[in-house]
């Protein structure tokens, strides 16, 4: 899996294809200028996975950087794509960084009926803190999660 994708920092050639990924994936997506300030801000690290035969952008992940924790903010991967330890790797990498920049902990919120996000979380040693009531505009609840990294 690893030989046929690149995982990269993402950059402005991404934004059309990233966009096209949220759009098809997301009820309320975020908008170009959202993206574009994921590339600059200083405390934001937005990942993209390409793939080397297309250099096409098949899942992207959006971690902020803050304080003493690093919260993940988005994540999507093409579901043509899903299945193949794509988000896996974007997460891994998101804790690598964090873990270097000294940071205690991963951080996210999903929401209570995303089975396949949750039960991924579950798999990298993610557990529910809480339940953050009506988070989402549809009023829908989010789990509170996180996994330590300097244990
Ligand atoms: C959730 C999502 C990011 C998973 O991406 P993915 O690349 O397919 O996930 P991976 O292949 O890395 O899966 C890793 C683990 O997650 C779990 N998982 C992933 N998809 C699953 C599914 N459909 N059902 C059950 N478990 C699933 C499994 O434990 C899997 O490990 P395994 O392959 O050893 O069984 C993808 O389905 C997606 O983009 N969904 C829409 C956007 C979204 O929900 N984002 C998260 C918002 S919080």
């Amino acid at each position: 899996m690893a030989s046929a994708f690149h995982l990269r920092p993402a950059e402005e050639k991404d934004l059309a294809r990233v966009l096209q990924l949220e759009t098809g994936v997301c009820t309320w997506p975020w908008t170009q200028k959202q993206f574009e300030s994921e590339l600059v801000q200083p405390h934001s690290h937005f990942l993209v996975v390409e793939k080397k035969s297309t250099s096409i952008v098949v899942g992207y992940a959006v971690f902020w950087m803050m304080y003493d924790e690093c919260q993940m903010i988005n994540l999507v991967v093409d579901s043509d794509y899903r299945g193949l330890s794509i988000a896996k790797w974007l997460i891994r990498r998101g804790m690598w960084i964090a873990f270097q920049s000294n940071l205690e902990k991963l951080t996210l919120e999903v929401r209570k009926s995303n089975i396949p996000a949750l039960f991924l979380y579950q798999n990298l040693g993610f557990v529910t803190l809480g339940i953050r009531k009506g988070m989402y505009r549809d009023g829908e609840d989010a789990y509170f999660m996180e996994v330590l990294l300097r244990v």
